[in-house]
């Protein structure tokens, strides 16, 4: 586990449902408190690179609560998405896209445990600064945890968080 973080469970169950394919998701949308619709994808070959980078570079920039302290290189973040899709293709993770109006404004991903947190799924969750508050945070995460419990049967599902990040 990241050091100097807490896990909380957030769900501890063996659901058993049918479906274990991946298209279970994609074309999903969510409706907002203030009426706009995020439409929310799996991570796919197609995204953009440039505008993955951007979103989490602007995180790190902000200095938000995650895991991250040095902005990424686009060379890094092509590894990263090309291992996120490794991982997905593989069932061992997920990583959904949130896009209002086209533009990402949020990423959830979900990672299967090894050894001896294997049965477990630790999950993150980061919402652009605009457009917090307004539920996208709660719902994505939830759709994540459902999605999850589909297609991993996870025995825990942890959000990993910083003692201090309040709103997470
Ligand atoms: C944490 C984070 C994902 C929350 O996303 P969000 O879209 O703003 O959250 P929502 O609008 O869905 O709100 C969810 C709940 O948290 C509460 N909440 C949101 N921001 C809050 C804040 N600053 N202080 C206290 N509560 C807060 C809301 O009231 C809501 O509670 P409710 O359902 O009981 O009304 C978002 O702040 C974020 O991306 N932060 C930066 C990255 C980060 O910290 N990631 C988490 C790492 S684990």
């Amino acid at each position: 586990m990241d050091r100097g973080r807490l896990q909380f469970p957030v769900s501890s169950s063996r659901q058993s449902v049918s479906s274990s394919e991946f298209s279970v998701l994609n074309g999903n949308d969510i409706k907002l408190k203030n009426g706009k619709i995020a439409n929310v994808t799996f991570l796919n070959k197609n995204d953009n690179t440039k505008e993955l980078l951007t979103f989490i570079n602007s995180m790190i920039a902000e200095q938000v609560h995650i895991i991250y302290d040095k902005k990424f290189t686009i060379e890094e973040e092509r590894k990263w998405k090309k291992k996120r899709l490794e991982l997905q293709k593989k069932k061992c993770g997920i990583e959904l896209v949130a896009r209002i109006n086209g533009n990402i404004v949020g990423t959830t991903t979900a990672q299967k445990g090894k050894y001896k947190e294997r049965g477990n799924v630790v999950l993150g969750i980061a919402i652009s600064k605009e457009f917090r508050g307004i539920g996208l945070g709660k719902e994505l995460l939830s759709l994540n945890i459902q999605i999850v419990k589909k297609l991993f049967k996870p025995k825990n599902i942890y959000l990993s968080v910083f003692a201090n990040n309040k709103p997470a």
